[in-house]
């Protein structure tokens, strides 16, 4: 398992006297196009080489105003100048967070003999728009393998012309825990499924529990049979790595609001006897993105030690086809003693869901998130960048996309309409588990829906799009996993904290 470690990242004043490369803006104004960050010097010395005007230069080397299009200047001597567009001046802080990112990219795959130095100038105060700088740098720096020994990587960074404001240390240190967060999920995800499987996935979350000091519990697959998780158990039963509930904890004393957070933990989905195809199946180690959130997330709010009483729940299965797999028309009882018929046994992640949001509840917490790479039908409604928000008041909904634009993530409410109810009709359970292929996403969360009790604000997310990137990396967004939610999950806690 390879695991990767954030480079150094701080604050400065002033330019050093070897800033490594330094990372300049080029933006829209409406008296024409600006360089921004551009230390005089630097400029003197860069127009004198490329004779005369610097933009200009810049727009034919590829370069342009528009948001994270990135391109290298060589400098005199042995530094250089990365510019990147960060579109009109009024920035906002996810436009600066893909346009560093962009350039941290960009740095982060050119040759060296040793790890790079980079200079980000800045030129603002505003805490919201040094978050995002150093969020986008630190997640660009990104890599999950083996270090080739020619393309070294980011080493360290530095943020210059931040001011001196405590709102500026601290908007940092909001960075850095986010950032980690985000890269254990990535981590995580890419391992693939013979390393990480429920019960590594489980060992690895006992091990985060330690590093941040959270109470944790595991249920095993004995006690999860015993204790009636049907769903758990039946979608585990097909493989010969057993399934695992893992619940973290944070209670910090003097915390008024209990936040629970329950992810899906499929760490192959094969998709059981209803196998997918060859294609559908490749991507899936992806399927435990939800629980590595959920995960990552409480360790994060314990790292910033918000006020605020986090119970994270990991349902961790690896969906296998066997002799001891669970079949099409199965009848299941889950954890609240519901039955139902499991229509399709690639449906999987809803199965592990039910149960692990039926146990929280009996915590009465405050607020129900759960966090799922749950259906190819969200990822048809919207897109790979998008993920897909449901819930049954729309305070709540309003809750998680206030949290989203403040982390500059991008979620989309769905609704679930009354009429999906008669779909999830069985003459043989008390509900089935899924319809047809209309508005799978929807039908999805109106099952979730029957194990939160209607008293409990819930909210479903579904990130079976933006949680694993199949495509090239652009911005600060690698290839692979992404951990995409642990902003927005970040995030709430922040607003929610007392
Ligand atoms: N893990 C998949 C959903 C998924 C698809 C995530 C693509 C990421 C990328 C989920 O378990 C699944 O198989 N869903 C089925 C549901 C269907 C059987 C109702 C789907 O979307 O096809
Ligand atoms: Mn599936
Ligand atoms: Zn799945």
């Amino acid at each position: 398992m390879f695991s990767f470690t954030l480079p150094e990242i701080s604050l400065a004043t002033t330019i050093d006297k070897n800033p490594g490369i330094l990372v300049a803006g080029l933006a829209e104004t409406s008296d024409g196009d600006i360089l921004v960050g551009l230390p005089d010097a630097v400029a003197a010395a860069a127009s004198k080489t490329f004779g005369g005007d610097l933009i200009a230069m810049v727009k034919q080397l590829g370069g342009s105003t528009k948001n994270a299009k990135a391109v290298l200047l060589p400098l005199p001597g042995a530094d250089k100048l990365v510019v990147v567009g960060l579109g009109p001046i009024d920035v906002s802080a996810e436009q600066v967070r893909r346009a560093v990112g962009a350039a941290v990219r960009l740095i982060s795959g050119l040759p060296a003999a040793a790890p790079h130095k980079v200079t980000i100038s800045l030129e603002t105060a505003e805490p919201s728009l040094i978050k995002g700088a150093a969020e986008g740098a630190l997640l660009a720096s990104y890599r999950y393998g083996p270090t080739k020994a020619d393309k070294p990587g980011i080493g360290e960074l530095r943020l210059v012309g931040a001011g001196k404001k405590p709102e500026a240390k601290q908007a940092l240190d909001l960075a850095v825990a986010t950032a980690t967060a985000v890269v254990q999920v990535r981590d995580w995800v890419n391992t693939p499924a013979n390393l990480l499987y429920p019960e590594t996935f489980a060992e690895a979350a006992r091990a985060l529990a330690k590093t941040y000091k959270l109470g944790v519990e595991v249920w095993d697959e004995k006690a999860l049979e015993k204790e009636g998780f049907g769903g758990l158990t039946a979608v585990g039963a097909g493989s010969a790595r057993k399934p695992r509930l893992v619940k973290l904890s944070y209670a910090p004393r003097g915390a008024r609001f209990h936040l629970a957070l329950v992810g899906k933990g499929i760490t192959f989905d094969s998709g059981g006897l209803d196998l997918k195809t060859a294609e559908g199946m490749y991507t899936m180690k992806c399927d435990m993105a939800g629980a590595a959130s959920v995960l990552a997330a409480v360790a994060g709010i314990a790292q910033l030690g918000l006020r605020i009483k986090v119970t994270a729940w990991a349902a961790m299965a690896e969906n296998m086809p066997s002799g001891t797999a669970g079949r099409p028309s199965d009848i299941l009882t889950m954890f609240n003693g519901m039955t139902v018929e499991n229509y399709n046994t690639d449906a999987e992640g809803r199965l592990v869901l039910a149960d692990a949001l039926a146990k929280c509840s009996g915590e009465s917490p405050d607020l129900v998130i759960d966090v799922a790479t749950l259906t190819g039908a969200c990822m048809v409604a919207l897109g790979v960048n998008t993920a897909g928000l449901m819930a049954r008041d729309d305070e709540t909904a309003d809750l998680v996309l206030d949290a989203a634009e403040a982390a500059g993530e991008s979620f989309w409410q769905l609704p679930i309409p009354e009429d999906v109810a008669p779909k999830l009709e069985s003459a043989v359970a008390d509900t089935r588990s899924g319809g047809d292929r209309f508005g799978g996403a929807l039908t999805a969360a109106a099952f979730l829906s029957k194990f939160v009790p209607e008293e409990i604000p819930w909210a479903h997310l579904d990130i079976a799009g933006p949680a694993f990137n199949d495509a090239a990396a652009h911005d600060y967004v690698p290839t692979g996993g992404t951990g995409m939610s642990v902003r927005t999950l970040m995030a709430l806690a922040h607003a929610r904290a007392n």
